[in-house]
Formats: C-alpha cells, sequence, structure tokens
C-alpha cells in the first residue's frame, strides 16, 4: 500500500465499481486481553474444538477496498464461498497517486451497509443463521479499521452471535485453508503492499517470522515502479503488463540481498535504479518503459527466488518432510512471473506450491471470514472491547531487522 500525502478534497467523487480481482492483512499471538473463549462469549453456541458446520461473515476494511463475504465451514474443516463482494477505491485514490486515508474511511461508511446487504442476500442467509461476525480490526488505516470492526460489533449484538477480531495478515496466511483445504504447517511468502515476509505458520495464531524487508515491501516497490514510469495506480498489475510486452537483458538492475544469511528482502534500491535509469533516458518510450518493467521483474523474481531459497533452508529443519509446503498469499502473489519462479524452486526443493487464485490474492472479506472460522473452531473469538491495531504483526515476538522501515 502506498499512502499518499497532501491535501485531502472536502468532497469525494462515487466509489468504483465492484472489482472482484482483489484483497488484504496480519494475526495476534494467542492469550491477548481481547481474546475469549467462544465458551465464555454472549451467546455463542460454538465452544472450543467445534466440530460442528459453521457459518461466518466477514468484514474487510483495512485499506482501500471495502468487502463483505460469508463463508462456510465444515465439520470436515473444507471451506465454502457463499459469497463475496469487493468494491475497490481505486477510482478515489487515482488522482493522489496514492491512498488518502480519510477518503478511504469515507469511502467505506458510504457502502459498507450496502455491501453486506449483499453479501448476506446472495448467499442467501439472515443473521440468524450465522455462527460468528469477523471483521478485520488490523493492520491497515485506522480509520477504516474502525468502521469494519464497529460495524461487525454491532451486528454481533444486535443478533446475539460472537465477534472475531481478525489480523488481515492471518487471513492472508490461512487463505490456501479456505481454497485448496491446505492446513498448517507450512512456509509461507507473505508479499502485499504494506508487507513482505517469510513465516512458518503453524496454526491460527502461532507465527514465527523467518525474513522481513528492511525498507520497501513488495507490492510498494511495483507501486513506485509505476508511479515513476507514468504507469498510475495501482501500480503492480501495470507493471505486470509492461512487462509481458518487454525484453529482459537490456538494464542491469541489482538483484538485491542474494546470498545474505538471513532471509530478509530490500526493493528500495532497486527502485531507485529503475528511477536512475529512466532519468538518463527521457523521455521514455513505450518499449522503453515495457524493457524497464522486464527487467525490474526479472531482478525482483531474482531476489525473491534466493531469499525464499535461504528461508527454506532454514523452514527445512522444522516442518515434517512428506508435507513441506510453499505458500505465497498477498496482492503480489498474483503475480505470474513470481508465481511461475516459485514453482520452480519449490519443485527443485521438494516443497509443493499453493496459491489462492487470482481474484482471491488481494484483499477481500472470504478470507477474513475463513480466517474468523478458523479461529471460532479453536474457541479464539474476542469482546466487544476487541481494539483496532493499526500495527498488528503476526510474529510479536521476531527480532527486528537491521534496516529501516520495518513494518509490523
Ligand atoms: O494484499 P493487497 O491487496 O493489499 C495489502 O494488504 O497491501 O496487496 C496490494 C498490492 C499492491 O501493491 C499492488 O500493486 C500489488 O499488491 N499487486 C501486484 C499485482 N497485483 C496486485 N503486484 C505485482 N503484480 C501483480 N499482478
Ligand atoms: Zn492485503
Amino acid at each position: 500500500m502506498m499512502l499518499a500525502v497532501g491535501p485531502v478534497p472536502a468532497t469525494c467523487s462515487v466509489a468504483g465499481g465492484c472489482c472482484p480481482e482483489f484483497p488484504v492483512h496480519c494475526p495476534p499471538k494467542r492469550g491477548k486481553t481481547n481474546e475469549r473463549r467462544a465458551s465464555q462469549n454472549m451467546s455463542t453456541s460454538n465452544s472450543n474444538g467445534d466440530r460442528r458446520n459453521l457459518i461466518v461473515l466477514g468484514i474487510e476494511t483495512s485499506c482501500d477496498e471495502t468487502a463483505a463475504a460469508v463463508v462456510a465451514r465444515d465439520a470436515g474443516g473444507r471451506g465454502r464461498v457463499l459469497s463475496n463482494v469487493v468494491r475497490s477505491q481505486w477510482d478515489r485514490h487515482r488522482a493522489f497517486g496514492g491512498v488518502v486515508p480519510e477518503i478511504a474511511a469515507r469511502a467505506h461508511l458510504e457502502c459498507l451497509d450496502e455491501l453486506i446487504a449483499q453479501a448476506m442476500g446472495e448467499a442467501g442467509l439472515g443473521f440468524g443463521a450465522l455462527d460468528a461476525v469477523a471483521a478485520t480490526a488490523g493492520p491497515g488505516l485506522v480509520g477504516g479499521l474502525l468502521i469494519g470492526l464497529v460495524t461487525g460489533k454491532a451486528i454481533a449484538l444486535a443478533h446475539g452471535k460472537p465477534i472475531v477480531a481478525v489480523n488481515h495478515l492471518e487471513a492472508h496466511a490461512l487463505t490456501v485453508g479456505l481454497t485448496d483445504a491446505v492446513p498448517p504447517p507450512y512456509l509461507l511468502l507473505l508479499v502485499s503492499g504494506g508487507h513482505t515476509q517469510s513465516l512458518i505458520v503453524h496454526a491460527p495464531g502461532r507465527y514465527d517470522r523467518l525474513g522481513t524487508t528492511i525498507d520497501d515491501a513488495l507490492g510498494e516497490a511495483f507501486d513506485k515502479t509505476a508511479k515513476l514510469l507514468g504507469l498510475g495506480f495501482p501500480g503492480g498489475p501495470a507493471v505486470e503488463r509492461m512487462a509481458k510486452l518487454g525484453r529482459p537483458g537490456r538494464f542491469a538492475l541489482p538483484r538485491p540481498m542474494l546470498g545474505r544469511a538471513e532471509p530478509h528482502f530490500s526493493f528500495a534500491g532497486l527502485k531507485t535504479a529503475v528511477r536512475h535509469q529512466a532519468l538518463a533516458l527521457a523521455p521514455l518510450q513505450e518499449d522503453d518503459i515495457a524493457d524497464l518493467c522486464a527487467d525490474f521483474e526479472t531482478a525482483v523474481t531474482a531476489s525473491v527466488s534466493d531469499r525464499v531459497s535461504r528461508a527454506m533452508d532454514l523452514a527445512d529443519e522444522r516442518l515434517p518432510f512428506a508435507t513441506r509446503a510453499l505458500v505465497v498469499a498477498g496482492g503480489v502473489a498474483a503475480n505470474q512471473s513470481l508465481r511461475a519462479m516459485l514453482a520452480g524452486l519449490a519443485a527443485r526443493r521438494g516443497y509443493v506450491l499453493h496459491a489462492p487464485p487470482i481474484a482471491l490474492c488481494g484483499d477481500n472479506a472470504a478470507m477474513i471470514a475463513w480466517a474468523g472460522a478458523e479461529r471460532l473452531v479453536l474457541g479464539l473469538v474476542d469482546g466487544l472491547d476487541a481494539p483496532v491495531r493499526p500495527r498488528w504483526p503476526l510474529d510479536p515476538d521476531a527480532q527486528s531487522a537491521i534496516g529501516a522501515g520495518v513494518k509490523a
């Protein structure tokens, strides 16, 4: 995610139409103060280790997509999306070159009720049929988080259901359980607009972070590169489209962090190298832009391949051999070159790659509902006093990486 700076207009235009292409965010360690066992909470009928079919409404408002979805989880742990509605705000933020938090919050407020009604309608259910309401509580922009979480709490209170305050990053991390029935443990590469991390996912609420970015997140690097090449916002899909038209090999771009012992990432220098090449060539022709995008993607995949390979060295010792799985999640997981590189790497290293379908890589509420269901099964529900958490690391015990700008 890239935040725009500058003045916020007094009025906003109407939000963009439904965008089923994209979703978002992070989880708590078990035993946090606002977590409660389901059996202690309100009038829930679910208790720890619940084996029944569960139906959960999910709400996502952490950044620039407003989303609502209803997901079912059967007694065997298989998931099914009953409805999934996403409304993108890109049209409102585009003029500012990034997400304007105040505009984002207002846009969520305007349409969230409507999207929830649509999701419930498409699922063919009333609120009484729900087992829980799950809403993103962080990380993300505080205004949007408040709107989504308070709305979720209101529905939960009015209908006597438990509320689950979901970490957006945990929702990305667990999405393959919904789409491919892949249970933890696995090695996760989480690549979004605000986060770039490798983690071992042990179970909902239990993560070991192996690597993180010491500067820009990968999605942020895509977005900034797109901006400096005049490709608009959001940048990832635009850079990918141009890269397909370009010929890699024309520019000597760096491969950040290659060979470093710790599996951390860095993308700020790569983005700056693209800037220098672009300034040297200005004014840029279309084929210059395409070639720069192609070399940017090549450098990104080479760097990520080396970093994930290093994370595998560490994960190899901790994951059971027979079931070694590599999962990629987050908005950048939609990138085809990245997916192809990871599939090859996984095969060479004795892992199986799992990636959510493109439509569930970006921010969506189906993943929030699913994370809510997974927590509900474990009895991990929250109280009406659950706070929003703009920063919410999946592994709060992870040591800081040396470098600037480490985000959660
Ligand atoms: O997970 P996400 O939807 O939102 C956050 O939680 O941040 O990720 C959004 C990021 C943006 O930076 C966007 O440019 C990037 O994902 N992205 C892509 C692609 N599609 C989205 N990056 C590279 N290639 C793509 N196809
Ligand atoms: Zn996300």
